[in-house]
């Protein structure tokens, strides 16, 4: 079992029965949907899933997952996610994908949110090793560019192909920024109070607890 299909295991210590469970986006969160599918089918748990993604959501219904949309859920039991960089205090940064909209409404509807990872996420500050990125209203991206030009430096993301811009799964731009800020909570603030910025990727005060592993071995962080 390699490092990410270990803390994805260990999560399912969290799942029981009749739970609504919130399914998370990458390659970790991957692990995680494939094992607890085995687990709700060999326990036969009667486990409900919320995606965070499109992907997550095919990836659910393949193995059998009973699959809610998010209009019918006003919260949810667990969500596990992974994440691309994770501080001491448990502030995460996501969206190196494209869904930080679901994905934050999920953190944010969960009894108990559960972060996922190997050791490389753990940083010191939010930024270290990624830069920030906001979600925006596509007729919005210059104005909230042009604001946020004033704090860091940064640009409109470009898709894979390299020939327009990325779209998100709701539709929006999304800006990449480096700051020179460190303090999340100012971060967190700024970008959360900028007009046009549908939703970022700093993940303040969410998480309860992060599972992280390193050579074979798993470390729990709790909230104190
Ligand atoms: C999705 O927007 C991201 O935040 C992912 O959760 C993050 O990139 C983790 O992916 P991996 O588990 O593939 O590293």
């Amino acid at each position: 079992m390699n490092d990410k299909e270990l803390v994805a295991h260990q999560a399912l210590q969290y799942v029981s029965e009749n739970m609504i469970v919130g399914l998370c986006t990458g390659s970790t969160a991957n692990c995680f949907i494939d094992a607890l599918a085995k687990r709700n089918k060999e326990e036969k748990l009667n486990i409900k899933v919320v995606s965070s993604s499109v992907v997550s959501m095919i990836q659910a219904k393949e193995t059998g997952l009973q699959v809610l949309a998010m209009e019918q859920i006003k919260e949810i039991d667990l969500y596990v996610d992974g994440a691309d960089e994770i501080t001491s205090d448990l502030t995460l940064l996501k969206g190196r994908g494209y869904d930080l909209v679901r994905e934050k409404l999920l953190a944010r509807a969960a009894k108990k949110f559960i972060v996922i990872a190997d050791e490389s996420k753990i940083v010191k500050n939010i930024g270290d090793n990624f830069p920030i990125p906001s979600e925006v209203h596509p007729f919005a991206w210059e104005l909230v560019k042009n604001i946020l030009m004033k704090k860091g430096t940064g640009d409109i993301r470009i898709n894979a192909g390299k020939d327009g811009y990325a779209i998100t799964s709701c539709g929006n731009f999304v800006l990449d920024f480096n700051f020179p800020e460190k303090n999340t909570e100012k971060l967190n603030t700024l970008l959360s109070i900028t007009p046009g910025i549908v939703e970022h990727g700093i993940f303040y005060n969410l998480a309860h607890g992060a599972l992280v592993s390193q050579n074979g071995r798993v470390r729990e962080i709790w909230r104190s």
